[in-house]
């Protein structure tokens, strides 16, 4: 198949749908590889590089978008990327529709099959396409927060870290699936107070065993949640329900009650946020107050770390990407996990929770198969 990657042009993105070493596995294939000049540059992958693992070096997003049958990204398509697909490609990349209904509509015009990378699951029920972003988005939280916390970003003047004789920050996290494990293990890593709030007793089991008590786990109820933002110096919010919106746990009515100066670190942000009061940010201003309450909420944390987010990332995708390059669509019919990813199937919304967030019918994939 012919399998085109595009230069990334969200702002403050720097990753790479495929380093060198993916590039060299499609091409022993026996795929041709179309890459965008200067694709790879943000992540440390120069033009060179790709040329020795056997792709070809094409001018322009237009022409990789012409050469291309399999388009593989990173970020969601932009306004002028959904113009240059047509029913003739697969999308393959993270696309967090729920919140984003201008895209979708994009997609949908399009006539395109689009593949996200955060509903695609696996054996154990997990997202294996979204954890190795999301074990970076979890680190990286903790050191954003550090820093907002400062008093020159705006925060309240608090080393998170504490120092003899002086407390460490409070950090709650809001979820304990892969970001908030993450972020837990960074915090108590930092000498943090950690408290994690989930909905899964399973997961609580787990995290309890793996952090040996140095994390305190609650059950997530409106009543927890508020006593617990209260007690904050930071909030991390890292809950999903796949393909869905992020459900609102802090109000803005919440935000007066709480610390001064402290912190919230809205890692689903990408599905729209946990906190009422939250919208996209950027690595370029990535913060803005409100009542007091400093809030973080880059919509592409992993995007600070690209050499590191771009390899682990590819690890992940690799061989659902060859399997689709190798078969097309029926990729999707040999693996239901892959199938799990189609949200977007000509010009109809082919993912059950995707399309209740969108107010659109859902349609089952295989009746516009074909
Ligand atoms: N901003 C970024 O750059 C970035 C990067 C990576 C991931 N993310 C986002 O971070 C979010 C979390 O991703 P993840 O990989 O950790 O997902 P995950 O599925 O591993 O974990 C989510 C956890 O939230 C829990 N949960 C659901 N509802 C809850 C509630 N009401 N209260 C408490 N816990 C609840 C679930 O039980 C689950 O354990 C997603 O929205 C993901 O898209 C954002």
């Amino acid at each position: 198949m012919r399998v085109g990657v595009p230069r990334e042009i969200k702002p403050g993105e720097h990753r790479v749908g495929l380093t060198p070493t993916a590039v060299r596995e499609y091409a022993h294939q026996g795929h041709e590889v179309f890459v965008e000049k200067g694709a790879g540059l943000g992540a440390g992958y120069p033009d060179e590089a790709y040329k020795r693992a056997g792709a070809k070096i094409v001018a322009d997003a237009d022409e990789v978008f012409s050469a291309a049958e399999l388009i593989v990204k990173v970020k969601e398509p932009q306004e002028v990327e959904w113009k240059r697909l047509t029913p003739a490609h697969i999308l393959f990349t993270y696309l967090h529709l729920a919140p984003d209904p201008a895209q979708a509509e994009g997609l949908l015009k399009s006539g395109c099959a689009a593949i996200a990378y955060e509903t695609v699951t696996d054996a154990r029920g997990g997202l294996p396409l979204l954890a190795p972003m999301s074990e970076v988005a979890g680190r990286i939280a903790v050191f954003s927060a550090a820093e907002t916390l400062l008093k020159h970003n705006g925060g309240m003047g608090l080393l998170l870290c504490g120092v003899p004789g002086v407390p460490p920050a409070r950090v709650v996290v809001l979820g304990g699936g892969v970001v908030g494990t993450n972020a837990a293990r960074m915090a108590v890593g930092l000498n943090a107070e950690v408290v994690v709030l989930e909905r899964s007793i399973p997961r609580m089991r787990e995290l309890d065993d793996m952090f040996l008590g140095r994390v305190l786990t609650r059950y997530s109820t409106l009543d927890a949640i508020e006593e617990e933002i209260l007690k904050a110096d930071v909030v991390i919010g890292a809950v999903l329900t796949a393909g869905a919106a992020a459900p609102k746990l802090v109000r803005r009515e919440h935000l007066k009650q709480m610390k001064p100066g402290s912190v919230l670190v809205d890692v689903s942000i990408d599905q729209g946020g946990c906190f009422e009061t939250s919208h996209p940010t950027t690595h370029a201003d990535p913060t803005y107050t409100v009542d007091g309450v400093v809030h973080y909420c880059v919509a592409n944390m992993p995007g600070a770390a690209p050499r590191t987010s771009s390899e682990a990332l590819v690890h992940a995708t690799l061989p659902f990407g060859l399997a689709l390059a190798k078969n097309g669509l029926d990729a999707l019919a040999k693996d239901p996990h892959l199938a799990k990813g189609l949200n977007v199937l000509k010009g109809e919304v082919t993912h059950p929770a995707v399309a209740e967030a969108l107010g659109k019918p859902f349609v089952d994939p295989y009746s516009v198969w074909g």
